[in-house]
């Protein structure tokens, strides 16, 4: 018999059982919605909506439901359709009658929008703890590696020195951003939508603000109807694991470019990698593809739901059960990739010298010629043709800049002086930017202890 069976003749369509069912995936669900009807019930009692004697042995059976669920002696029901309809058959297969009047004054609508909300909160909290682990590895490697010359590119091509540590700390920034926007996301989600009831909220005398103190929600919403119906906070959410996941394929892309034979800036662990099943020299960064790949998976999530949610009229539609799948994937997902890289990058191995060497091929000090001569007297714009005429001398000779002698320089421009040598060497190019955001170890070394003071303030 259906809890809501009074109104048909007739029992639904086993395909319709099937079909309708989100207890399958809903399930994850089952302590959000008892926490959720232990502080409704216990709210009841008090406004004496019913009795309190009620509401105490509702909320003691709850809660032996809850236990029984975690030891495993609980099978869910498909035909009772969603987790809050399970517990609450269970209840009242436990309690008798005293069970049914756990539902007073509500709707699944607007416990599915609670219990939703509770478990996201829950999960922003777990992503940005693991989104700090991450950040401490960065913060780790790039106190080791503040020294650690390598080529900083742009279109891929070597541009000009900087550090592992600098280039590590640009990692550090998007991930401080992305527990930012989890912060943003999480004041949004954290206001309690019971009390909405099915559109049009309740005759009963609730305590809504009981309620939200209970259960740790800063406030109440302030329309029945956007509280049933507003997912927006679920989209928020996608939109942020989409972006952290960007972030992480963008670092994937590197590590996977940075362990290839044409770079061989680092080397991954053997753990942290695989071999092939026919080639026996390969040596795969499978876990960074991975990582990269499933990227598309969350923004597929992201897609999908913003997509379900574009026409739907108010207020509650039973497309919003669509949802769970998606937040449910995207979260795992998230979870799964963060952990596991956060090792990969932690036992990599750093291939300094391949860093250093790969530094010194291809012109990454030509900026810092050009701006030797500026310091000269000369304009930028003439410096750089200067430097330019010097690249392709080089080019054509089959050599590079600091190997040039003097003379040569000097046919150029005889404001060259035999301290250009020390101007161009890769220490100089990257120690001199020392401003603020530069890669110089000293401003380096003070934005990683930023970071730890913003790690240790959270
Ligand atoms: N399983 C449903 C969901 O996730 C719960 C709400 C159902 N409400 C309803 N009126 N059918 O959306």
């Amino acid at each position: 018999m259906k809890l809501w069976g009074g109104r048909f003749s007739k029992s639904t369509d086993s395909m319709v059982d099937d079909f309708n069912s989100s207890i399958r995936f809903d399930q994850r669900l089952y302590k959000e919605d008892i926490l959720g009807s232990i502080a409704h019930v216990s709210m009841l009692g008090k406004q004496n909506i019913i009795p309190q004697e009620d509401a105490e042995i509702i909320k003691k059976e709850l809660k032996a439901i809850l236990q029984d669920i975690e030891d495993g002696k609980i099978e869910f029901d498909i035909e009772a359709e969603d987790i809050h309809m399970n517990i609450e058959k269970i209840l009242i297969s436990r309690i008798g009658d005293t069970g049914k009047k756990l539902h007073t004054g509500r709707s699944r609508n607007d416990q599915v929008a609670l219990d939703m909300r509770m478990y996201v909160k829950k999960e922003i909290k777990e992503i940005q703890s693991l989104i700090l682990k991450l950040q401490s590895v960065l913060i780790k490697l790039s106190k080791e590696h503040a020294e650690t010359i390598m080529p900083g590119y742009t279109h891929l091509q070597r541009a000009q020195p900087i550090t592992l540590a600098h280039h590590l700390m640009a990692y550090f920034e998007m991930f401080k951003r992305d527990i930012e926007r989890l912060n943003d996301t999480y004041k949004r989600t954290n206001i309690l939508p019971l009390g909405s009831g099915a559109l049009a909220a309740t005759t009963y005398p609730l305590d809504r603000y009981a309620v939200a103190k209970d259960l740790g929600f800063s406030d109440v919403t302030f329309n029945s109807l956007d509280g049933v119906s507003d997912r927006d906070y679920c989209i928020e959410l996608l939109n942020n694991l989409s972006l952290i996941m960007m972030h992480l394929s963008r670092f994937s892309e590197e590590i996977i470019l940075w362990s290839s034979h044409e770079f061989h800036f680092i080397e991954l662990d053997d753990a942290y990698s695989t071999g092939s099943s026919i080639m026996p020299q390969k040596k795969n960064p499978d876990i960074a593809e991975l990582v990269r790949g499933k990227t598309g998976r969350v923004y597929g999530d992201l897609m999908s739901l913003l997509t379900t949610m574009k026409s739907l009229p108010l207020a509650y539609n039973k497309d919003m059960q669509e949802d769970k799948e998606v937040v449910f994937d995207a979260i795992d997902t998230v979870k799964m990739c963060l952990p596991i890289f956060t090792s990969m990058i932690e036992t990599m191995k750093v291939l300094k010298d391949n860093m250093y060497n790969a530094a010194g091929v291809g012109f990454t000090n030509a900026t810092d010629a050009a701006d030797y001569l500026v310091k000269k007297g000369l304009p930028f714009r003439d410096a750089h043709e200067i430097i330019g005429k010097l690249v392709l001398y080089c080019i054509q000779h089959n050599t590079s800049l600091e190997k040039l002698s003097l003379e040569e320089y000097k046919q150029l421009s005889p404001a060259f002086d035999e301290d250009i040598f020390k101007a161009i060497s890769l220490e100089e190019c990257v120690n001199k930017r020392k401003i603020i955001g530069g890669p110089a170890k000293e401003m380096v070394l003070q934005h990683i202890q930023k970071a730890e003071e913003y790690i240790n303030s959270i």
